[in-house]
């Protein structure tokens, strides 16, 4: 199948099942359950539940082993965002070619939408936890340490990145904020995906080098779209990182310097995954598709 075609079917699949969690029913907190609906159900590329099951299927078919896990994931990624372009954050107005989440409802139901889809994915990983034969329990046991691990670091990169806007810092600490921010999450949904399948530790390790790569390419690539990117369609703001000071690849390499920086990291990350042929034909284009990316 055709990449563009198979990117498709992973978004239909997720949108599908996400639709599943979203509370429908009338109650008093009705409009926070649309606001977390409203985020969740906005329009992302769905990238990180897509490299969970896409590193799962390298391996194996069953894929339902993954759902669950897919669906968490989302869900944090987009408590993630909510929580990002909040004022006292980022403070933006649009994303996904909609008014964010406080500008739609309030500040305080798009704190509450956070704090819900963050809570929502660990009731969805508990459910499954309860629901696991004894015999593969002791792998979703550690899919979820490293899920909170991985949760822990991207809330710690968010608050560095805010907090050094408009300072000056080492090549050490860029790295170290895009290694959490956003490299964290990528790095688990990999592994996330592997260690459901099984894999040996030298296939867990190839395929955490490919996520690391892939993460820190990911957020270059954020950095830069934030710089020259069109704003109708990233459906977020351009120049926001310009006007906040952030700390990124751009400001301290120079956009021809982040591009650099960009295609020597996807090669890499698609050299490490030679050994497994026609089996990782996506994830190899999906490098690709990260790196030349227009949204
Ligand atoms: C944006 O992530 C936030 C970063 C971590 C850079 P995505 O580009 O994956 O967000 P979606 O596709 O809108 O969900
Ligand atoms: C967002 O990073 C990272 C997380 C939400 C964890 P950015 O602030 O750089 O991403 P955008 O550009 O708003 O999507
Ligand atoms: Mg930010
Ligand atoms: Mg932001």
């Amino acid at each position: 199948m055709e990449f563009k075609e198979q990117l498709k079917q992973y978004q239909l699949l997720i949108n599908n099942e996400l639709e599943k969690y979203l509370r429908k029913q009338d109650c008093p907190e009705k409009v926070l359950n649309k606001s977390m609906e409203y985020s969740l159900m906005a329009g992302g590329k769905r990238l990180r539940p897509i490299l969970i099951i896409a590193t799962y299927e390298i391996f194996k078919n069953d894929k339902k082993q993954c759902m669950p896990y897919a669906m968490a994931i989302e869900m944090i990624h987009n408590f993630s965002l909510i929580h990002d372009d909040l004022p006292g954050i980022d403070n933006d107005d649009f994303r996904h070619g909609k008014p964010t989440n406080h500008k739609q409802f309030n500040e305080a139901t798009a704190i509450l939408a956070g704090d819900g889809l963050l809570n929502q994915a660990y009731m969805v990983i508990s459910k499954d936890l309860i629901n696991t034969k004894a015999q593969d329990l002791k792998d979703k046991l550690k899919v979820f340490d490293e899920f909170s691990s991985a949760v822990d670091r991207m809330i710690a990169g968010e608050y560095i990145d805010t907090e050094y806007e408009g300072k000056q810092i080492t090549n050490e600490y860029l790295e170290y904020i895009h290694k959490n921010k956003t490299g964290a999450l990528l790095r688990l949904c990999v592994r996330t995906g592997a260690i459901l399948a099984k894999v040996n530790e030298t296939d867990l390790e190839k395929l955490t080098n490919y996520a690391e790569k892939i993460g820190l390419a990911f957020q270059i690539k954020d950095d830069i779209l934030s710089e020259e990117g069109n704003e109708e369609i990233l459906g977020k703001p351009v120049g926001n990182d310009k006007k906040l000071e952030k700390c990124t690849y751009v400001s301290k390499y120079g956009l021809q310097g982040a591009k650099e920086k960009l295609d020597e990291i996807t090669k890499e990350a698609v050299e490490e995954l030679e050994g497994y042929g026609d089996k990782a034909k996506f994830l190899k284009e999906l490098a690709l598709y990260i790196q030349n990316r227009n949204k």
